[in-house]
């Protein structure tokens, strides 16, 4: 029997060369005439393993990784198509702590199957959730994500049935679903996973939230960076199109449903949901102003449903397993799973999906095993570079959205970067203040003149300018941005701001070196 090696193709695992690893194995085969052959999946999310092989043995999978293009010979001196032990071998990858503690619902098939093949997703539960929508009636299904307790996963954890019931109800001749992939964060690589990795699910999602409102077109919007899963993205379409998920009639159907890819130019507020609308319109991209909802009046003036990736990819598995299923996991008001984004100095980065719950401790500390540098983890940002920085103190808050936003944090679209004792706190709180400085809109002056103002203040901290007078004014600054910003870029910015003040303040001090110098 043909012996499958699975060698990721995920963006992550190519920038660290699983495409020479391919071809070396590629290589090793036609010299030793072997019956095996070579699938390129997504990844399994263990990213300091990547590129990380797995071969299929009778005995179900093994791993071996991180492989360098130079181990491939000597992996095949140890038989591994046969499983044979090697300095590499991670054994069964569902037993490697980091995957057997996890709940993978959304990621389920994420580095299992090859992600253009239809039979596989089929084999793996995929389009169940589809076949059972089309049995429901378009009220039934949204009650059914209602229920579910799924809240918006791009950031703002807004009820995601509650905004279908909205373009549901809304009349029009055209209704839309926009995908929101423009995955801005940093530290967030959840929406890429999906797309390289499982693309169908998206798809599924996507058609299941067209049925359910009544919408026959869609657009995934994907930044410019994302060339691979653009390229996925495009060939999983026509894959489905030629199956006949999607086109006139969703699986022979009377529910009609395309959709096409559309390429962000990578500008953050484009993440923002009516930024996002104007750019795919062909305008720059320019926040508008609520009301009206993109529910009501969204692309090209249409009601639309506009979620991120991870909310519709959530969807086929709630309509699969049903709403309780999907509930039962989860804490409070955070129901169902989260995939968090480890990032930043950490021993252990990757996608590790769980119920909401969890403590920022156990992830920090247990999940990710502390800092790459070994030194003390002194702060994580949670939530994007608008998120607070958490000091060890509050490493006790659950993942959940209402914990978070009570110790004036947020999670955001779940990406967690970690900093070890080095991090200077001040310089942070200046790039924030900059960064929302470069990638401001400019509709509105708090923002667009707010920040600049942010740079300047703290610049005059770090001078050792009258710190408190400029502490003074920085907090006054935060406040005239969070209260009178038109959207949440600007609005946000005092959270890692503040949080870097509140949490750090030592770092906000004159230095001994700048006061021995005056
Ligand atoms: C400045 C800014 C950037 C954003 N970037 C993203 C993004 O990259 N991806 C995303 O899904 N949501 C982003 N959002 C949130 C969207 O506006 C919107 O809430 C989301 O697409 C709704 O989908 P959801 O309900 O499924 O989360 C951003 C919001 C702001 C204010
Ligand atoms: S807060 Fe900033 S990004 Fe948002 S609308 Fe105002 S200027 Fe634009």
């Amino acid at each position: 029997m043909t012996v499958r090696i699975f060698v990721p193709a995920d963006s992550a695992a190519v920038a660290l060369d699983a495409d020479e690893v391919a071809a070396a194995i590629g290589k090793e085969i036609v010299t030793r005439n072997l019956d095996a052959t070579i699938v390129r999946n997504g990844s399994r999310g263990l990213l300091w393993l990547e590129p990380m092989v797995e071969v299929e043995t009778p005995g179900g999978r093994l791993a071996y990784g991180p492989v360098a293009p130079d181990d491939v010979a000597s992996l095949f001196e140890a038989d591994f198509l046969s499983g044979g032990s090697h300095r590499l071998s991670l054994g069964r990858p569902e037993d490697i702590p980091f995957l057997a503690r996890q709940t993978r619902l959304t990621f389920a098939r994420c580095g299992i199957t090859d992600p253009l093949s239809l039979e596989d997703y089929r084999a793996h539960d995929g389009l169940k959730g589809l076949q059972k929508a089309l049995q429901m009636t378009p009220a039934a299904i949204v009650e059914t994500v209602t229920n579910s307790g799924l809240r918006g996963r791009g950031g703002a954890g807004f009820p995601t049935g509650i905004k279908w019931k909205t373009v549901l109800d809304a009349a029009g001749p055209q209704k839309y679903i926009v995908c929101n992939a423009d995955e801005g964060d940093s530290g967030t690589f959840a929406d890429r996973m999906i797309m390289e990795g499982d693309p169908f699910v998206l798809i599924e999602g996507m058609a299941i939230a067209a049925i359910a409102t009544g919408a026959t077109r869609g657009y995934i919007y994907i930044r410019s960076e994302y060339p691979l899963a653009i390229a996925v993205m495009e060939q999983a379409i026509e894959v489905a199109r030629m199956a006949g998920i999607l086109g006139k009639s969703v699986l022979g159907s009377a529910h009609a449903f395309d959709m096409e890819v559309r390429v962000g130019a990578g500008a953050y507020v484009c993440g923002e949901e009516t930024a996002l609308l104007d750019s795919l319109e062909g305008k720059r991209g320019m926040v508008r102003a609520k009301p009206p909802l993109p529910a009501h009046q969204g692309f090209l003036g249409r009601p639309t449903v506009i979620n991120n990736v991870v909310s519709l990819a959530s969807v086929p598995v709630i309509l699969d397993k049903g709403a309780e299923f999907y509930r039962d996991f989860g804490l409070g008001r955070s129901r169902g799973t989260m995939p968090i984004q480890i990032a930043g100095n950490v021993r252990h980065g990757g996608l590790f999906e769980a119920a909401f719950g969890m403590t920022l401790g156990e992830l920090v500390d247990d999940i990710a095993g502390g800092t790459a540098s070994g030194r003390p983890v002194r702060a994580v940002q949670v939530g994007g570079p608008l998120g607070a920085y958490f000091p060890r103190a509050l490493f006790d808050t659950p993942f959940d959205y209402e914990a978070f936003a009570a110790r004036d944090g947020l999670v955001g679209h779940a990406g967690i970067v970690v900093f070890d004792d080095t991090v200077d706190m001040l310089h942070q709180a200046r790039f924030a203040m900059e960064f929302c400085a470069i990638e401001s809109c400019g509709k509105c002056t708090p923002c667009r003149v707010g920040s600049v103002r942010g740079v300047e203040v703290i610049d005059r901290i770090a001078k050792n300018v009258d710190i408190p007078a400029q502490i003074a004014v920085l907090e006054d600054l935060c406040n005239t941005m969070k209260y009178g910003s038109l959207c949440a870029l600007g609005g946000f910015v005092p959270y890692p701001v503040m949080s870097a003040l509140k949490h750090f303040p030592e770092d906000f001090r004159p230095t001994p070196a700048v006061q021995a110098a005056e």
